[in-house]
């Protein structure tokens, strides 16, 4: 069955990140597909310290867990992040985990290409297209597929739990996850 992983960016177990992504899950398993969830709350990932170790080697050489979530990834058909927006940009991990993944494909076997996927930013109120723009440089970079949606992927909401009663946002989405694995059952 073809998979989808997501992984959320922000250091809050069950917030408003992982409640959107939530919505995805239930989607794409709609769709009759699978769903890794991965959240980045309970680690530390460092940013690239351009060793350029992974060059050949098919890995990373920081030991901080990103080498686990690469090889739940690698054998993916799709990929959802989605971040919190701190300070007008997504936040840091998840920008790092995205370098340091992106290297790793590139660097080797090129495993992210014809994946599909695409970002979702959730803030409570500033930033969310320039952080959305800034997550998507990674999907293109790295020749993924990113299916649009009725609006952009971004969400409103500050307290766990508020982003949830974003509906447009909400809406978009549900859609966007719809048009994941729509597109990843036409592709396959
Ligand atoms: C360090 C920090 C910086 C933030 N910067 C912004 C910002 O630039 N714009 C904004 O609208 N919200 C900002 N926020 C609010 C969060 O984006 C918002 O609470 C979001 O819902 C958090 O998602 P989470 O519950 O998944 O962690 C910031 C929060 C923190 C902790």
């Amino acid at each position: 069955m073809a998979k989808v992983v997501l992984i959320s960016g922000s250091p809050r177990k069950n917030g408003n990140t992982m409640q959107v992504l939530g919505v995805c899950k239930e989607e794409v398993e709609k769709a009759g597909l699978e769903v890794d969830l991965i959240s980045l709350h309970d680690k530390s990932i460092r940013s690239c310290i351009a060793c350029y170790k992974c060059v050949g080697s098919g890995k990373c050489s920081l030991d901080d867990g990103l080498n686990e979530i690469i090889a739940k990834v690698r054998p993916a058909e799709g990929l959802i992040v989605a971040a919190p927006v701190y300070f007008g940009t997504a936040r840091g991990d998840l920008m790092s985990a995205l370098q340091r993944i992106g290297m790793v494909s590139y660097n080797n076997d090129k495993f992210l290409s014809w994946k599909v996927g695409g970002p979702v930013a959730v803030a409570r109120r500033g930033g969310v297209s320039s952080s959305y723009q800034e997550m998507l440089m990674f999907f293109f970079i790295n020749e993924m597929i990113v299916p649009g949606s009725t609006y952009w992927n971004i969400i409103f909401g500050k307290q766990p739990g508020e982003a949830l009663n974003d509906a447009e946002g909400i809406n978009t989405v549900r859609r966007f996850a719809q048009n994941v694995a729509v597109l990843i059952k036409k592709l396959n």
